[in-house]
């Protein structure tokens, strides 16, 4: 129906139907972007047994082509599904593919693929060598917690390296393999991380970054001054991806975290997102020099509802990813290939106050598909509110729950409401909020889904988050916002935070949707810039026939 039609993105990722989960294996090869990812070509709902690896090819991280599917679970080693993994370019500009088996006896082992015609600009057909398993389960590992291989790396010895999740003993593990041909592993002793309270981590990531400048790293630079390493991992328990900036040591396998305070346990460490992602995949990007992170963000709605649409799932929009001055937090921000999407801009006078209650309506976009950038300044802290127990700022998705945008603030909440409908009836908000706590002040972001949709049935948090900064430096937070009909993705100061939510407005079957810049503080602060953009539809694995978008 058209409300149904009406979700489907416009330029973020998705296949022409069926279910998709976890990005996988991206990488550019001969000028040209791949993405895999965990694809049922049966279905709309995720099926233990029946998992592919789809693959579409673009010249641009905008535009996809699909193409067959690149692994199907078809042989002894796989014959119950192919699930998640990562490529790796060998030498001699062979790319191979990593992933995991479900093999015939329901037992989760590690294979290899190679490309059949690595000449092939499109990569279309893989090869699984009859002597897969090239990892078997290990003894101490049991048969459904062995999962997830990460792009390889060389160490200075001319050894390559995976990492690759486990259940040791009941601690969830990242365990790391040496190989010299890509085909015989061995697993070192010491996992490079283990943690006794985080429940299964998936789909493990460790990548260098540049400890200055926003250039990306060839995953296996080490070494040299000046890189740093981040360990992802994703958490089954809480479907959130954590990661911990560090230093990783190849003679000995092992990673050094810059802040051990947080602990072991990775569900205390920092979060790629707030909202609804899960099982992000970074790779290098030769081309523009660049790490690039993709993960999936799932549907907030029901089985029966995937079923009618006829596909679920979606990947966030290609993020750009480095590491920030303090060496501690990612930086995280679209790429900049989203701007050649950019259509009609509508925008605010520099300066505009927004005195408390105010509501302006930004005129002019069509706001399911739009790029919104704002610049806030905030005259003076004074009115922050106070929180004087400690403990009440140790969940901020608790926090933007109670204090949600139509709760009068102090400093706060200001911000932006997308998907509106004309009544505001129906809105997502996505805003800030200050706190002092004596003489500290925390920004926390939201993005408040309980007015999203009128229709019950539907995960509505508020989503929130602490934006790490400080915000009496300055006194200036940026939002950026990308909206794409049921997706709200939301970078706050300058990527330091970010937030992605699925939204399901009934309004958009009858009537556009509206977008507005709030102020529901006291306090009165000042729009320094905003810019909105209608986004061109990007064409997005579009089956020919088949019309959506604006
Ligand atoms: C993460 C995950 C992976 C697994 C894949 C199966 O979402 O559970 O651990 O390989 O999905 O589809």
């Amino acid at each position: 129906d058209t409300a149904n039609h009406a979700r489907r993105t416009a330029y973020h990722f998705q296949p022409a139907k069926n279910w998709q989960n976890d990005p996988n294996g991206p990488m550019y090869h001969n000028g040209m972007y791949h993405l895999f990812y965990q694809y049922n070509p049966h279905s709309a709902l995720w099926d233990i047994g029946n998992l592919s690896w789809g693959h579409s090819v673009s010249g641009d991280l905008l535009n996809w082509a699909a193409l067959d599917t690149a692994l199907d679970p078809t042989s002894p080693f796989d014959a119950n599904g192919c699930w998640s993994g990562s490529a790796t370019i060998l030498p001699g500009a062979l790319p191979a593919i990593l992933y995991t088996g479900i093999d015939a006896s329901k037992e989760q082992v590690q294979n290899v693929a190679f490309a059949k015609n690595p000449s092939d600009p499109l990569l279309r057909e893989w090869e699984k060598p009859a002597y897969n398993p090239v990892i078997a389960l290990p003894a101490d590992v049991p048969g459904d917690k062995f999962r997830d291989p990460s792009t390889a790396w060389l160490g200075r010895d001319g050894l390559w390296r995976i990492a690759v999740s486990a259940e040791v003993d009941g601690v969830a593990s990242t365990l790391v393999y040496r190989s010299k041909d890509f085909v015989r592993w061995e697993r070192n002793a010491a996992p490079l991380h283990a943690s006794r309270a985080a429940g299964m981590v998936e789909c493990p990531d460790l990548f260098p970054v540049a400890e200055r400048g926003e250039d990306g790293l060839d995953t296996s630079a080490n070494g040299a001054g000046g890189v740093r390493h981040v360990l992802k991992l994703s958490v089954m328990d809480t479907l959130q991806d954590y990661y911990m900036v560090g230093t990783y040591d190849d003679a000995a396998d092992a990673f050094s975290p810059a802040e051990p305070e947080r602990g072991d346990d990775c569900r205390s460490w920092r979060r790629l997102d707030y909202g609804h992602v899960y099982a992000s995949k970074s790779f290098f990007d030769v081309r523009k020099n660049r790490r690039v992170l993709w993960a999936w963000a799932n549907e907030s709605d029901s089985q029966a509802d995937d079923v009618a649409r006829g596909w679920s799932g979606v990947q966030t929009f290609p993020r750009k990813m480095w590491l920030a001055k303090d060496g501690k937090q990612l930086l995280q921000w679209p790429i900049e290939e989203i701007e050649t999407l950019r259509r009609k801009r509508a925008g605010l006078w520099r300066g505009t106050r927004l005195g408390a209650g105010a509501v302006q309506e930004i005129v002019g976009v069509a706001s399911s598909q739009a790029d919104v950038e704002v610049v806030f300044k905030i005259p003076s802290l004074e009115e922050a509110e106070r929180v004087d127990d400690p403990n009440r700022l140790l969940d901020p998705q608790k926090l933007c729950g109670e204090k949600g945008a139509a709760v009068r603030g102090g400093v706060g909440p200001f911000g932006l409401l997308v998907m509106a409908s004309g009544d505001l009836h129906e809105h997502t908000a996505v805003f800030f909020r200050v706190f002092r706590h004596h003489d500290k002040y925390k920004l926390l972001m939201c993005t408040d889904l309980t007015k999203s949709s009128t229709r019950a049935g539907v995960y509505k948090p508020a989503y929130g988050g602490f934006v790490d900064m400080d915000i009496d430096d300055h006194k200036t937070i940026s939002l950026r916002t990308l909206i794409d009909h049921s997706v709200v993705e939301s970078f706050g100061g300058g990527g330091r935070a970010c937030i992605t939510a699925r939204v399901y407005p009934e309004h958009v079957a009858t009537s556009s949707s509206h977008l507005y810049v709030f102020n529901n503080g006291s306090d009165a602060v000042k729009v320094a810039k905003l810019e909105a953009w209608d986004l061109a539809t990007a064409t997005v694995n579009v089956v020919v026939g088949d019309h959506h978008g604006l």
